[in-house]
């Protein structure tokens, strides 16, 4: 073990999907959670203390179920070694359970604090495959970890990453609303066959949608951000779905689509109507007794980073 006793960890939310990536592309926000490690004896009996502050805290839970010390465990589990006593200090800013990858945040924070306080064992790389079998699909923990845009394939040797370019005009807005949607029950709903027609739509749309970000050219991102293996199943799921979409588009916006499983909506438009885009969206929930907030973010480029405290 190593002589660092303090790390604190900063992990950016993301988006998964973008419409037409359905479990392979996903970009990091400028919005985030902070873990900070603390390798202490808390007591004989006691291996672990978690303190969360932030207006969803109570809803987190603190004993060994935590997410963030799951992943803490399983990489000690995967480096064989007994994991050290901890105090964990988590100031949540990504919303919980609302398609901005804080299951993400949580795994790849749980990861890096681990991979720290043994002494950075791991490479990137393998914290990164490490991560997606944890999460079980690659298009949150990806972008968490290595910041930008990316798609993410298999390849007959694991992951093959790549980074997509982002055009700086090209804006993201997130609508969020105030209630969950788990990406389980999100998943639920989901044919397990899918169509040639509907296979060979969003092949078409995805690669419509990478050289639209890339250039931002406006008609390839209006058409792009359309898909057929997701959003019609999942759309019922969230409630005026439709409406907002039309009030996104009518202020402006390239497209509108569910930010990973949900229930938060994303917006693709330009910097000169990026304010309207947030105003309609948010003001066609609050028409429908929905509470909800909205954020103009942009993409996080640096992913995942750690202080070393100690
Ligand atoms: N690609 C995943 C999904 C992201 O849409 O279910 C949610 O974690």
């Amino acid at each position: 073990m190593s002589v660092v006793s303090s790390v604190c960890v900063t992990v950016p939310a993301t988006t998964a999907n973008l419409g037409p990536g359905f479990d392979c592309i996903g970009a990091a926000l400028t919005l985030y959670n902070e873990l900070k490690f603390t390798h202490q004896e808390i007591n004989q009996n006691q291996k672990l203390a978690i303190n969360v502050t932030g207006t969803e805290a109570a809803k987190v839970s603190t004993d060994e179920s935590n997410l963030v010390y799951q992943a803490f465990i399983k990489f000690f589990q995967h480096i064989q070694q007994t994991p050290p006593s901890i105090k964990i200090d988590i100031k949540l800013g990504v919303p919980l359970a609302r398609g901005l990858g804080s299951s993400a945040t949580a795994i790849v924070g749980g990861l890096i604090g681990a991979n720290v306080l043994a002494g950075e064992i791991l490479t990137t790389a393998q914290i990164m495959e490490l991560a997606i079998k944890i999460e079980g699909h690659p298009d949150n923990v990806v972008p968490a970890l290595l910041g930008g845009c990316r798609l993410a394939a298999t390849s007959d040797i694991g992951w093959e990453i790549c980074d997509i370019p982002w055009n700086s005009e090209v804006v993201p807005v997130v609508a969020i609303p105030d209630f969950e949607l788990s990406t389980s029950e999100a998943r639920q709903v989901l044919p397990a066959q899918v169509s040639r027609g509907d296979a060979i739509f969003n092949t078409a749309h995805l690669g419509l949608l990478l050289r639209g970000l890339e250039t931002g050219n406006q008609d390839w991102l209006r058409a792009a951000l359309q898909d057929k293996l997701h959003q019609p199943y999942r759309k019922k799921l969230i409630n005026n779905y439709d409406v907002i979409n039309t009030a996104a588009l009518s202020a402006g916006a390239y497209g509108m689509v569910i930010s990973g499983a949900g229930p938060t909506l994303l917006a693709l438009t330009n910097t000169a109507n990026s304010q309207a885009v947030a105003i309609a969206m948010v003001s066609e929930w609050e028409s429908k007794e929905v509470k909800a907030q909205v954020r103009t973010l942009q993409i996080d480029n640096q992913g995942a980073r750690s202080v070393v405290q100690g």
